[in-house]
């Protein structure tokens, strides 16, 4: 078997946020700190910290807002209770703080705010109001794999030249090794601490702090729509697409780039198997027979990425015949098919699995399972379950279904 054993609620790791709002708004010129700028009749830092929301196991947030103005860090305050409700006890810790005179002072103050026992941080811009909480947990998983520095990075699209003083060209950069990064930034806690504290400069980012202290900083695929919003034709921009969001569309591909996919899968029970499901060991209960560890949860969520990307089903890209998945965990398949789908551009946005069975009992171990596969798959994943009024294999008690639906842009 070779899926670890779950971590018990109580021990699962600390993702801290520092979410930054201090700034001024200069170039926006709204007549307010920008992150308190009203964007589809909502702070920016309301839709900023809406995208925390998928960030699985427990969470610290810390809001650098304007410096001595009470009226905006009570705003502030009320956004993060109302924004962040939906975490409940997940959510350890929160603090809107007094921010600095520079982004990096700013930075610094969140991060002295957050509690020692975060293991991982992320450094984000009220600005990038409309960053996808699915690429938010992208980036947290990440650091936790990599034990890296983790930003968002785009390609560059323009040609790039150098110029000097008075405009004129000195040559054109070579923009292949060059990338646009975005934030959330992600990091290994005591790496930003120490870096924030040894900083004499002011950097640009976070990753700039990190790796001038010797950090080593990793890419993920960013997103269009984590862009700044800092000129006025960047509101109006994020104002349209949010628009075209409630209007049915999905963002910056207008939902053209939208594809769903359905999986199903079911299991038999055995007598020797030790049970698996939706990444979860059920300790004492029958477990489900076949070639892996018989997690149908995780087995109808891989068909369900796989079809919404067109990139075949578990069984035509993890044949029985290869060893390497001989016995292999949901998990595996999981973090595999995210992998297929990345390599293929595409981005996973949600997905939601229903089990259907009467044994194990699954229903205090819902919100578990969520976080796990949540955490494995990069993004929001729901779980629910069912059974079938004693109907059918599953109402038998002869084995487990489980159907998954998933949505992917790309
Ligand atoms: N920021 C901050 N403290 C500062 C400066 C910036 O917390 N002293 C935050 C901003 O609130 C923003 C992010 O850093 O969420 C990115 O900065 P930027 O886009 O430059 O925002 P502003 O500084 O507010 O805008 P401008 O430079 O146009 O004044
Ligand atoms: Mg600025």
């Amino acid at each position: 078997m070779i899926a670890a054993a779950p971590v018990p609620a109580s021990a699962a790791p600390c993702t801290g946020v520092v979410v930054v709002a201090a700034g001024s708004g200069t170039r926006l010129g709204a007549g307010a700190p920008k992150a308190f700028v009203e964007l589809a009749g909502e702070p920016l830092l309301a839709h900023a910290l809406r995208s925390l929301l998928a960030l699985p196991g427990r969470v610290a947030v810390a809001v650098a807002v304007p410096a001595g103005d009470a009226a905006r860090r009570a705003t502030a305050e009320a956004l993060v209770a109302g924004e962040l409700a939906p975490l409940g006890d997940r959510l350890v810790a929160s603090a809107c703080v007094d921010g600095g005179a520079s982004r990096t002072a700013s930075v610094a103050a969140g991060l002295a705010a957050l509690p020692d026992e975060c293991d991982a941080v992320l450094v984000h811009d009220a600005a990038r109001a409309l960053a996808p909480a699915g690429l938010v947990a992208e980036v947290a998983g990440a650091v936790r794999a990599t034990g890296a520095g983790v930003v968002p990075a785009l390609p560059v699209v323009d040609t790039l030249k150098r110029v000097d003083a008075a405009g004129g060209v000195l040559g054109t950069a070579d923009r292949d090794g060059l990338r646009a990064v975005q934030t959330p930034q992600g990091f290994p806690a005591a790496g930003l601490r120490a870096a924030y504290a040894a900083a004499a400069d002011e950097a640009t980012d976070d990753a700039g702090t990190f790796a001038a202290h010797g950090g080593a900083v990793t890419t993920i695929a960013g997103d269009p729509l984590a862009f700044k919003v800092t000129t006025p034709a960047d509101l109006a921009q994020a104002e349209r697409l949010l628009a075209e969001r409630r209007a049915g569309g999905m963002g910056a591909s207008g939902g053209a780039g939208l594809r769903v996919g359905v999986g199903t899968d079911a299991h038999a029970f055995d007598d020797v198997s030790p049970c698996w499901l939706a990444g979860l060991h059920f300790p004492g209960e029958r477990g489900l027979s076949g070639h892996s560890d018989g997690d149908t949860a995780s087995h109808a969520l891989v068909d369900a990425l796989l079809g919404a990307a067109g990139l075949g089903d578990i069984g035509s890209r993890f044949g029985t015949d290869d060893p390497r998945y001989a016995n292999a965990s949901g998990e595996t398949f999981l973090a595999a098919t995210r992998e297929i789908l990345a390599e293929a551009g595409f981005r996973i946005r949600s997905a939601s699995v229903q089990v259907i069975a009467r044994r194990p009992r699954f229903g205090e171990r819902l919100a578990e399972a969520a976080e796990t596969l949540t955490a494995v798959v990069g993004a929001p994943v729901s779980v629910s379950a069912t059974t079938t009024d004693g109907l059918g294999f599953t109402g038998r008690t002869e084995g487990v279904a489980a159907v998954a639906v998933a949505l992917v842009e790309g």
